[in-house]
């Protein structure tokens, strides 16, 4: 007996309901990706100037009903963009959604589901995520960690970049972390942070860091995690989690500066000896991600160097950095060993050679 020949698979009147209840709650979400792209009206759908007028069929069974709602999270959490016409070839079939004659939706003779014959016009953007290290700051003249020359080389900066010196050295602790935000302030974005937030025009990107500059975000980029913190921001030091803001990185934090629950301001970041609070929202992007980038990390630190293991296996994964990432080369990246912004361009011209697709219907 097929799916829809067993009466046990068709969808009852409240899970039906049910299901327009929660697309109320995903046109909220909508509303806040781009409001004028996609307005329910009454039983229609707008998405980018195209009208909807979708009805339900009563032989709908509850898989239709599930792909229906993934469909809908897809649209929802990616922008959208139209499709070329052998993509079109492959959603044809999913057409699921015709009429439905009964009159059971509160308050509307019409169930408000998007019709799959218009909506295979429609598929969702490609979410590329980047994990950077100190690497991408490089070219911008800031030091990396553990190179040659790397600021780890120098013990008494590792002693100073710490909780304990914080707490019983705490002069020291705050000149080291002030001349560093100096430096932060005097730098500029590179050619890597820039193509990196370029990519936004066609794409949904992620940027995770673990670099305490703000580099990314002077570059364009909109949607950048810090693990590690920022520098540009302070917090109390009674809780880290607390009393967090921006801070001109050119105005030294100094002694008896004071967070508002009263205790000693000190830098937003992860000193040695401190947790690293939440990567929950990384490994999230990271499992969701189209392509995955990895560029001037060493992976030596722990969470960070674990997320490289939460892409999903099919998808095209690449490393760039000068030196050998052994981790990376283990699961299959693709090493770009180089610079990262000789690294970001070859990305970028690999994504116009591939079949990767951005927003403006071009073949990149
Ligand atoms: P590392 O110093 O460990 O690694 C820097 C990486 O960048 C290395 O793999 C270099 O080969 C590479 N690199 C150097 N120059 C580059 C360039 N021009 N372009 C691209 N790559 C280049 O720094 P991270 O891996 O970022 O944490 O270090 C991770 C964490 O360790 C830091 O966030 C910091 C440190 O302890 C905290 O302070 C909490």
């Amino acid at each position: 007996m097929n799916e829809k020949e067993n009466g046990q698979n068709r969808i009852s009147e409240a899970e039906l309901i049910e299901t327009l209840q929660n697309l109320n709650k995903y046109r909220e979400k909508i509303a806040q990706v781009k409001p004028e792209d996609f307005k329910p009206t009454g039983e229609l759908f707008q998405i980018e100037g195209t009208s909807f007028q979708v009805q339900i069929s009563p032989e709908a069974t509850r898989g239709d009903l599930l792909y229906f709602i993934s469909h809908i999270e897809d649209l929802v959490k990616r922008k959208l963009r139209t499709v070329s016409s052998e993509e079109e070839d492959k959603l044809k079939g999913k057409t699921i959604m015709n009429h439905y004659k009964g009159n059971i939706t509160p308050g509307n003779d019409i169930i408000p589901v998007p019709d799959f014959e218009k909506a295979k016009a429609f598929v969702p953007r490609q979410h590329l995520v980047f994990l950077t290290g100190a690497g991408v700051s490089a070219e911008s003249g800031l030091e990396t960690f553990r190179g040659e020359d790397g600021m780890w080389t120098d013990q008494e900066r590792v002693r100073l970049a710490s909780a304990g010196a914080f707490y019983y050295d705490t002069e020291k602790c705050l000149d080291f972390y002030n001349a560093l935000r100096m430096r932060i302030a005097e730098a500029e974005p590179n050619e890597a942070h820039r193509l990196m937030a370029a990519l936004e025009k066609d794409y949904e990107v992620t940027v995770i860091t673990q670099n305490v500059d703000n580099l990314h975000e002077r570059a364009g980029s909109t949607r950048v995690i810090h693990l590690h913190g920022e520098l540009s921001k302070v917090c109390s030091s009674d809780n880290r989690t607390t009393c967090i803001k921006e801070y001109p990185l050119d105005a030294p934090i100094r002694i008896g500066d004071k967070a508002e629950d009263g205790s000693q301001l000190r830098p937003s970041v992860v000193m040695f000896g401190e947790y690293v609070i939440s990567t929950d929202e990384a490994v999230s992007c990271i499992r969701e991600a189209d392509l995955f980038v990895v560029v001037g990390t060493s992976l030596k630190i722990h969470p960070a160097a674990g997320l490289i293991r939460y892409a999903r296996p099919e998808i095209p994964k690449y490393v760039i950095d000068p030196a050998e990432i052994d981790p990376c080369v283990q699961l299959g990246f693709t090493h770009f060993k180089t610079t990262a912004s000789e690294g970001m361009r070859r990305l970028v011209e690999t994504l116009r050679a591939t079949s990767l697709r951005g927003a403006d219907n071009s073949c990149y």
